[in-house]
């Protein structure tokens, strides 16, 4: 037996003046997605916004359901809709911000482990990495690279 150290890297930033200017309009994009969301259930909005690598942008909110489990998270809303939207174009970023009506969201809100795994199979099949940024209302901004370094060990279809 032997013991397997996983380790990850990410970049924080203190505040959004600090990313690029096209990602600072992607989360111009992903914040009136965001105004879209359809949360009545948890009262908390989520948008996602992708960058392709052509400059074209598609967004998504969560959109939530009477019946808990047929909601879906603005991630996924995203990048299935840039998968039927524009299958064949290559997506440089993702960026995400979420904020709620009960409480001040202060910290940055990752995707959720079902999103990573649909996001990863995006990654996959352009072969290309994915940026991906997420924040909350107010505070600190994460940067991941990959979604490689956000959920390693993943599934993929080189299992099948
Ligand atoms: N949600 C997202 O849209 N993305 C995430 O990564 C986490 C959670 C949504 C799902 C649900 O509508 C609400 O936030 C509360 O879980």
């Amino acid at each position: 037996m032997k013991n397997v150290n996983i380790t990850t890297t990410y970049q924080v930033f203190d505040a959004i003046n600090e990313l690029p200017k096209e990602i600072i309009n992607l989360f111009k994009e992903a914040e009136k997605a965001q105004e879209k969301a359809y949360a009545p259930y948890s009262n908390f909005q989520v948008g996602a916004a992708i960058l392709f690598e052509d400059g074209k942008i598609v967004t998504g909110s969560n959109q939530e359901n009477a019946a808990y489990p047929s909601g879906m998270c603005a991630e996924r809303v995203a990048i299935y809709h840039a998968g039927a939207k524009h299958p064949n174009l290559k997506i440089k970023a993702l960026v995400i911000c979420a904020k709620s009506n009960t409480k001040i969201v202060d910290q940055p809100v990752g995707p959720c482990g079902a999103c990573r795994q649909s996001i990863a199979e995006y990654e996959f099949k352009q072969e290309q990495d994915i940026a991906i940024y997420f924040k909350g209302e107010i505070g600190k901004i994460v940067k991941s690279n990959s979604l490689k370094d956000l959920l390693p060990l993943s599934f993929d279809k080189s299992f099948l």
